[in-house]
């Protein structure tokens, strides 16, 4: 039996306030099913311009709370409000944080250092000191950095573990020397080499919070495999292994109330496993709602992305008239690369009333079409966890995914033979493997009644964050008693460039 733990979740972003990427919808849902655990879990995030106070009934909690930050320090508010009962702290600091974007700026080092130092600054001002921070991404990677070192005899924070997430490897916040300055750790500098190889004057986050927070985690068991490779590892691929004994990889789940079908508010017609036949409804809503031709038999194929090269634009865009040509819809919606703008615009523009392409993520297009594609797409190049496959799944639109990532870890590949499986998986990264895929998901699709079963056992698949929210309150424990006993491991030497592991890259 646990005992209730005090759990700080460190992020840039958080559902509902803010939404860039994926993590936004981690942090919006796991410290939910933490709190329906038992334990005592907060979050702390940016104050952005974009996050109104009044909008969220915020309160200012602290006005003056002053952060130690480059060599002097920095005067920042602390707001509060709560999300079914998890309290969530904005650190405000107009300066920072009040900009037009909330992040793409040249200091974001600085913003996010600055943040980071704030948070935990507050919590000794509230006089709650935390068991376990749990950091996400680079933009909190220095925090494990100081609980080994600047806050190590700290009494409020001498017990407090961490566990850091990485999300994707692709996203490393390198900066130059100078960000020790900005954290307070100029003497406590070490190497990591950085992926280009260029160990003189910069200093990688991310390397810094795989070398030293209690436990790494990483959103999927085949991604925590896949990052030790020098194909997925960005270059940190040597820090990674040496840390393999403390890296974990927990399955990102979904947020399962608001991604419900029964009761969502963007579709046209709620449905569930059990009412199937209710789902043709939105299938017709979303054929009007992209202007192509209203027929329940042609087989419908969505697409809901960051319209970027990692994310398999390529292969659909080599395969687009192909995949036409198997008398198939597609619907594409995201934004990204004024590249893919142009080529999935044209090609839409190519097959009038039978592909369509919205350049947007608003839920009065995303939702529709998870409620009425028949088949999704994500042929990812890598792929973390991915978030979306598990929406369409519950949606009951089949995912054919590319065989990376979290993709392998929540799709199982359809057997009629077997009655088993929730969608269809490609291994190689290739247009012809893609297509065959897509020819082999429209051909099964005549098949009414499995290609119905197929729909409810993907629809019935648990990708709620119950069991993953368990695994991490035993990684909490465990952070928890490591720190204890590994006190003083992380001394800056342990990670000098002269380890061999780290002397041999390029
Ligand atoms: C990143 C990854 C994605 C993952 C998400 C949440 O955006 O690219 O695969 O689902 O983070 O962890």
């Amino acid at each position: 039996m646990t005992s209730s733990l005090r759990i700080l979740m460190l992020s840039a972003e958080m559902v509902p306030f803010t939404k860039i990427g994926g993590p936004a919808d981690v942090v919006g849902a796991l410290p939910k099913a933490l709190r329906r655990l038992g334990h005592d879990v907060r979050v702390a995030m940016p104050g952005y311009r974009s996050v109104r106070p009044e909008q969220f009934g915020m309160e200012t909690i602290i006005e003056s709370l002053a952060v130690p930050f480059k060599h002097g320090s920095e005067t920042v508010a602390i707001r509060e409000t709560t999300v079914a009962g998890v309290p969530v702290y904005f650190v405000d600091a107009p300066r920072h944080f009040g900009r037009e974007n909330m992040v793409g700026y040249v200091d974001d080092g600085d913003r996010f250092i600055l943040f980071c130092r704030a948070a935990l600054e507050m919590c000794r001002k509230l006089g709650w000191s935390p068991d376990v921070i749990h950091a996400h991404e680079w933009h909190t990677a220095i925090v494990p950095n100081w609980l080994h070192t600047l806050y190590r005899h700290d009494p409020h924070f001498s017990t407090t573990a961490s566990v850091f997430t990485i999300h994707n490897m692709a996203y490393q916040g390198i900066f130059g020397h100078r960000i020790l300055e900005v954290a307070g750790l100029a003497d406590q500098e070490f190497d990591i080499v950085t992926p280009d190889g260029n160990k003189d004057d910069a200093v990688d986050l991310l390397g810094r919070g795989i070398a030293y927070a209690d436990v790494v985690t990483t959103v999927s068991e085949t991604y925590a495999e896949e990052i030790l490779k020098p194909e997925f590892g960005e270059g940190l691929e040597n820090m990674l292994q040496m840390r393999e004994n403390r890296l974990e990889g927990v399955l990102n789940g979904i947020d399962a109330e608001a991604m419900n079908p029964a009761t969502d508010i963007y579709i046209t017609q709620q449905y569930d496993a059990d009412r199937l036949e209710l789902r043709a409804a939105n299938k017709r809503a979303l054929q009007e709602q992209a202007n192509l031709r209203v027929d329940p038999s042609i087989p419908l194929i969505g697409f809901v992305s960051r319209l970027i090269r990692p994310k398999g634009c390529d292969l659909l865009a080599e395969t687009f008239d192909h995949i036409m040509g198997l008398g198939a819809q597609i619907v594409i919606i995201g934004t990204g690369d004024p590249h893919y703008h142009e080529v999935f615009g044209q090609a839409a523009g190519r097959h009038e009333h039978m592909a369509a392409v919205q350049f947007t993520f608003g839920a009065d297009w995303t939702q529709p079409l998870y409620a009425g594609a028949d088949m999704y797409l994500m042929p990812s190049r890598f792929e973390p966890c991915g978030l979306n496959q598990m929406i369409a799944m519950r949606y009951g639109a089949i995912p054919i995914v590319r065989a990376t990532g979290g993709l392998i870890d929540t799709v199982a590949e359809f057997d009629p033979m077997r009655e088993t499986g929730t969608g269809f998986v490609f291994n190689e990264f290739d247009k012809w493997a893609f297509f065959g895929t897509v020819a082999r998901a429209v051909q099964a699709y005549r098949f009414r009644d499995e290609w119905h079963e197929l729909m409810r056992r993907a629809m019935r698949t648990d990708h709620s964050w119950r069991a993953s929210a368990e695994r991490y309150v035993d990684i909490y424990e465990r952070a928890l008693a490591w720190h204890i006993s590994d006190v003083d491991l992380h001394h800056p030497s342990d990670f000098d460039t002269s380890l061999p592991g780290l002397q041999e890259m390029p």
